[in-house]
């Protein structure tokens, strides 16, 4: 070998060397706790889901479910129906306000029992209830919804009954916009919430229900953003758990930063159509597309849970609002935006707390989070058209072992490559690629803490 052609290798480490960013994990500054990633199946998906054949079912719920080959969801939201009879648990006036109800519960919830039921089996824990509207009839303009809280609690009840812990309940769908379908409006100023919250509140509290509640489910971030200083001014958050909105009109990309409690982007979806495309133009049903909107809401926006608007539907191609399609009638295929998920989904458990990192990577987002049982998952979210490399050290971590998964156009869900040496971790982050690690702590690795410091307060966490 002659010395030019050992000065060119050399040049050419030299320079792999210098495109390695040098990156830190901090597991000792924790920011907000992680509930989970979820979906819905409500509006007859349910059902769909219950009918289909056994093993096109249990296909599809392995992909949406499970922890070691789907994408591990574990968060479920279920429709408080409010049409007549089959759809509202209270289909009919009980005559007057004062009046006792009657219920109709068919142990069935149009299929979201069985679903629930199926959810519960991979262990999913949090559930949560949304009512769309009230029953058309307690409705009428002007006058208070006075029985609307004891049909929520009802509905509670009845899961209860039939073994499903109802874990947080809202009362609101899209208040912000007026649609054909089952719709209770708010004011801008979130009056008709302010006065309802505490009175749902003391009702679930006096039935003895530990459910968690939730405001608003606005159309976007913005609306939700104008809805969540009304309810702070007034009080209101003192009765609540969980701010929740949806990303149609407004992704969420700031902190609402106005309260403390938890956020969660409860639904979004694309209206183009179901692609298993990771990446073509940026499109707006392509996987990485919402990669990055996962990103920026987890790390930007600080949210606890992001939530899909559908799981599993079969031969609704037209339609991107679904993660999961049986396309030919009995094969389930994910969408690339089920991979996206799945790079966040799987390995960022319920009970997780996003932790600190340092140093910065041109294109790319960095989200680092250590579970509950002590392991830490770094993602890595490049929307540069140049692959990067990352050196990560850990403060307050010791690693035993790392592993590490790609997607771009071109690997779904593959392995890659993650050495370790040193404590420290290299990986390389294709462009427009995710690369989600996952490490485990060694001997000395620390579990993490019971008290948490939030970016905007304090809280003692279980
Ligand atoms: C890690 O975070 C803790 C808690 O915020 C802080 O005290 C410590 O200085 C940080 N360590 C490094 C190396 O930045
Ligand atoms: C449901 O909630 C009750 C009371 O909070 C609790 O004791 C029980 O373990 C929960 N069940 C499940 C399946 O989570």
């Amino acid at each position: 070998m002659t010395i030019i052609t050992k000065l060119a290798i050399l040049g050419t480490l030299a320079a792999s060397v210098a495109g390695q960013t040098a990156i830190t994990v901090n597991v000792s500054t924790q920011y907000q706790h992680i509930d989970g990633f979820g979906f819905s199946q409500a509006f007859g998906r349910a059902k769909e889901f219950q009918n289909a054949g056994s093993t096109t079912q249990k296909t599809a719920l392995d992909y949406l479910f499970s922890t070691t080959t789907g994408a591990g969801f574990s968060i479920i939201r279920n429709r408080i129906g409010s049409g007549g009879s089959g759809d509202s648990i209270e289909p009919n006036s009980p005559g007057s306000p004062s009046s006792s109800p009657t219920y109709v519960w068919d142990d069935d919830d149009s299929g979201q029992l069985w679903f629930t039921e199926q959810a519960v089996s991979y262990g999913v824990k949090t559930i949560y209830a949304d009512a769309w509207s009230a029953p058309g009839f307690m409705k009428t303009s002007g006058s208070e919804s006075t029985s609307g809280y004891l049909l929520l609690v009802k509905y509670v009840q009845l899961y209860a009954s039939a073994g499903y812990n109802i874990t947080h309940l809202g009362f609101l769908n899209e208040p912000d916009y007026q649609v054909s379908y089952s719709q209770m409006q708010i004011s801008s100023n979130a009056q008709e919430a302010i006065s309802f919250i505490p009175v749902l509140y003391n009702t679930v509290k006096s039935a003895g229900l530990s459910v968690e509640l939730t405001c608003c489910d606005a159309v976007g971030w913005a609306m939700q953003g104008t809805y969540t200083t009304a309810l702070v001014n007034a009080g209101s958050t003192q009765y609540l758990d969980v701010i929740t909105s949806h990303s149609y009109s407004a992704d969420a990309t700031s902190p609402l930063s106005q309260t403390p409690l938890r956020k969660w982007n409860t639904e979004g979806g694309p209206s183009t159509a179901f692609m298993t495309t990771w990446y073509s133009n940026g499109g707006t049903s392509e996987g990485f597309t919402w990669a990055n909107k996962i990103a920026v809401a987890m790390v930007n926006a600080q949210l606890s849970a992001y939530l899909f608007w559908e799981g599993f539907e079969i031969q609704q191609s037209q339609s991107g609002s679904h993660l999961v399609d049986a396309l030919d009638g009995t094969n389930p295929t994910p969408s690339g935006i089920f991979w996206a998920f799945a790079m966040w989904s799987r390995y960022i458990r319920p009970g997780a707390h996003r932790v600190a990192t340092t140093g910065t990577i041109s294109s790319v987002i960095i989200g680092a989070f250590q579970n509950s049982d002590g392991s830490v998952v770094v993602v890595f979210t490049n929307s540069g058209t140049s692959s990067q490399s990352a050196k990560v050290s850990f403060s307050g971590f010791t690693s035993g072992s790392a592993s590490a998964w790609v997607t771009n156009q071109g690997s779904t869900f593959a392995t890659t490559s993650a050495t370790l040496s040193g404590g420290a971790v290299t990986v390389a982050v294709p462009a427009r690629g995710v690369v989600t690690v996952k490490l485990v702590a060694g001997d000395s690795g620390t579990t993490p803490s019971t008290t948490t410091t939030l970016a905007t307060s304090t809280v003692t966490t279980t």
